[in-house]
C-alpha cells in the first residue's frame, strides 16, 4: 500500500503519520510504503521526522521515502493525504489570515498541480483526502484538475463531527461511541451545519433527549462552527493532534464497513442531495461497504431550521467555487 502525505514535516503530519502506522487502519494487511512530500525548505525538518519514524520501528511499515515534489512521489499511490498548505492564524505580508476562505488564493494553486499529478500517476482507485484549508474548495480544485473520475476525492469534515460528538457526550453524560448518525453538512467553515435531529444515542433521538433548541442553536452550533478559531486563540497555532486523529479516522472509516445504523463524515462531490448545490464538495453523512465504495446516506429528514442552515453553507460553497473558477 503506497500512502502519500504532503506537508509531512508540518504539525498535523507529526501526529498523523504515527497514527496511520498503527495496525488496523487500512483494510489490507499489506505493509505500507510511505511517500512523504514537502517543499524544498522543509526537507531537513522532514529528514529529522523520518529518523524518528525509523526509530519507531513500525511492523506495519515497509519503506519510507521523501520527496520535494509530488510528481515523483505519487506513482501508483493507493491513498493521498493532502495536508500541505498554509494554516490560518499566521501573518502573511503584514496581514493576519483570519478566515479559512482567506487561504483560497494562497493555497488553491497548490491543488491544481497536485490534482494533475494524482489524476495521471496515482492508482485509478486511489483515495484522496484533502485536509489543507479551505479543504472543500481545495478538494474541488484537485478533483477538477485530476480529471480521473475513478478516483475518490474527499475533504475532511470528520474533525467537526468528532467535536460535535464530544459536546453532545458532555451535555448528555453519554460516551461518544454511543452517538449514532451525527452528520456534518456543507463547508468546513463557520457555516457548517452539524445535525442532531437525525442522530440517536443508544437508540433515542439526540435532539429530543437534549430537549433544548435554544442550547442547540445558540450554544452547540456556534461552538462547533468556531471551534477551530477557539483552538487557534488558545494554542497560538491551529489544531493538530485532533486534526490528525480525524484524518486517520476518515481513512479508517472509508477502509472498513460502517457499523450498522451509523454514518461517517467527509465532504464529497455533491450530486444535489439535500438540495446542496451540485458540483461542490460538501459534507454529507456517508457509509462505506468496506470494499472501497462509499455512498451518501439520503434518508435524513431535515427540519425548516436545518434546511435554512444548509442553504447558507451550500451558497457559501458556490461563492468559493466562483472565486477559484480560473483554477478549475
Ligand atoms: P503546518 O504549517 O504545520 O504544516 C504544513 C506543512 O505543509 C508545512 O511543513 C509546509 O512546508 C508544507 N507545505 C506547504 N506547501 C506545500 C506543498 N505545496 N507541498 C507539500 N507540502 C507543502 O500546518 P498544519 O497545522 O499541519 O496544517 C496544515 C493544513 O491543514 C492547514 O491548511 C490547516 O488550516 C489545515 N487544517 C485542516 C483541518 C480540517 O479539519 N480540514 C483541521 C486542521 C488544520
Ligand atoms: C480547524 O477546524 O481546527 C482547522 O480547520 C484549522 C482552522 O483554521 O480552524
Amino acid at each position: 500500500m503506497k500512502i502519500l502525505i504532503t506537508g509531512a514535516a508540518g504539525q498535523i503530519s507529526y501526529s498523523l503519520v504515527p497514527f496511520l502506522c498503527e495496525r488496523g487502519i487500512f483494510a489490507s494487511k499489506e505493509k505500507l510504503d510511505l511517500s512523504l512530500v514537502e517543499i524544498p525548505p522543509a526537507m531537513k525538518k522532514l529528514d529529522g521526522f523520518v529518523k524518528e519514524l525509523e526509530d519507531s520501528a513500525y511492523s506495519s511499515v515497509n519503506s519510507i521515502n521523501t520527496y520535494d515534489n509530488i510528481n515523483d512521489a505519487v506513482l501508483d499511490a493507493d491513498w493521498c493525504l493532502l495536508v500541505g498548505s498554509i494554516p490560518r492564524g499566521i501573518v502573511l505580508n503584514g496581514k493576519e489570515i483570519k478566515e479559512r476562505a482567506d487561504l483560497l488564493q494562497i493555497n488553491g494553486s497548490i491543488f491544481t498541480e497536485q490534482g494533475k499529478a494524482i489524476g495521471s500517476k496515482a492508482k485509478n482507485n486511489c483515495k484522496v483526502l484533502v485536509v489543507g484549508n479551505p479543504a472543500n474548495t481545495n478538494a474541488l480544485i484537485g478533483y477538477k484538475n485530476a480529471k480521473n473520475p475513478n478516483q475518490l476525492w474527499m475533504a475532511m469534515t470528520m474533525l467537526d463531527a468528532l467535536r460535535a460528538k464530544a459536546q453532545v457526550a458532555k451535555k448528555l453524560g453519554c460516551h461518544v461511541d454511543d452517538i449514532y448518525r451525527l452528520a456534518i453538512f456543507g463547508n468546513h467553515s463557520p457555516t457548517m451545519f452539524p445535525d442532531l435531529e437525525n442522530s440517536n444515542v443508544s437508540g433515542k433521538n439526540t435532539y429530543e433527549q437534549i430537549g433544548d433548541h435554544e442550547w442547540v442553536e445558540n450554544n452547540f452550533l456556534p461552538k462547533i462552527q468556531q471551534r477551530g478559531a477557539e483552538i487557534i486563540d488558545a494554542r497560538g497555532a491551529s489544531s493538530a493532534s485532533s486534526a490528525a486523529r480525524a484524518a486517520c479516522d476518515t481513512v479508517k472509516n472509508v477502509e472498513h464497513k460502517t457499523r450498522s445504523g451509523d454514518v461517517f463524515n467527509a465532504a464529497v462531490l455533491s450530486d444535489g442531495s439535500y438540495d446542496i448545490a451540485e458540483g461542490v464538495f460538501s459534507g454529507f453523512p456517508l457509509i462505506s461497504d468496506g470494499e472501497g465504495n462509499i455512498k451518501i446516506v439520503r434518508d435524513f429528514n431535515l427540519s425548516e431550521f436545518a434546511q435554512s442552515k444548509i442553504r447558507k453553507t451550500s451558497n457559501e460553497l458556490l461563492e468559493e467555487r466562483e472565486l477559484v473558477k480560473d483554477l478549475l
